[in-house]
């Protein structure tokens, strides 16, 4: 993704010889490099089937990338994490990274509005050996996450909660979520960079759902920013993940 939301090479070439600034992905190709060097050669079996039927579905587009697949595993050891929670689950790449990466006993509250989807990717999870872990609920994750508040006795209990679903509500989700995930615990909202759109100027070209949720995007990002109850950290990694730390 161009990290000026489609300036000139010219203009990048400038941004490369700020100080501070040390963006290293500069081309599809290195992106490429990426992939084939470090990603696809340690993929798990089952990651790789389930990205190749999700590669035939009509809305590819929707599933988390490879990279940030193996990010996310990664992650999820480095804090050890086991009781997680997910919203948007489509075919369920991220959900089988996840799934894999925490203990056997682990646990994953995972919600989509889409049950179809969910079912195209559960026979490779299911080949996983990991589909124990899974509680899948369908329908819209808000009234689920009230019902949780309800019960004072899951504040605070998650280590880790993957949010990539409707952008539009990513501040109600935060609003709620920041009470049911532990005080050193993570939550991970995807698509915060949305595609570049977020510097884009307004009258930019943009397809129509990247001009109608990058509003909903930018200002999250100027809340999570000012929210003293996290430490954040924004990675380039996917479309741009933001991992919230829980510090009070
Ligand atoms: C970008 S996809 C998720 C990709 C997924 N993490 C993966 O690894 O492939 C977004 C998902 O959010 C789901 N979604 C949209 N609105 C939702 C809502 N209100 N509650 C729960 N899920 C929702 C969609 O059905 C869709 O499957």
């Amino acid at each position: 993704m161009a990290e000026n939301g489609g300036d000139s090479t010219q203009n990048q070439t400038n941004r490369h010889q700020e100080v501070g600034h040390k963006s290293l992905l500069q081309s599809d190709a290195l992106y490429q490099y990426i992939l084939e060097t470090s990603v696809y050669p340690r993929e798990p079996e089952q990651m790789k089937e389930l990205r190749e039927i999700t590669a035939k579905h009509p809305w590819n587009l929707m599933t988390t990338s490879a990279d940030e697949g193996q990010f996310l595993s990664m992650l999820l050891k480095l804090i050890n994490a086991k009781n997680t929670m997910e919203i948007g689950v489509f075919t369920g790449y991220s959900l089988l990274a996840t799934a894999l990466a925490i203990p056997h006993d682990g646990k994953i509250l995972a919600m989509d509005i889409n049950k179809e989807n969910y079912e195209l990717g559960l026979p490779v999870i299911q080949k996983a050996g990991v589909a124990h872990k899974i509680d899948f609920r369908e329908g819209p994750a808000l009234p689920v996450l009230d019902r949780l508040l309800q019960d004072e006795s899951n504040h605070g209990t998650y280590d880790f909660i993957f949010v990539d679903a409707d952008k539009d509500n990513y501040l109600n989700y935060h609003k709620r979520l920041i009470d049911l995930v532990k005080v050193g615990g993570v939550i991970g909202y995807d698509n915060t960079l949305w595609n570049g759109s977020v510097v884009a100027p307004p009258d930019a070209p943009m397809r129509k759902y990247i001009r109608y949720y990058r509003d909903f995007v930018l200002e999250l990002n100027k809340a999570l920013a000012a929210d003293p109850r996290i430490e954040i950290c924004m990675l380039p990694v996917g479309d741009g993940i933001t991992l919230c730390r829980r510090i009070s």
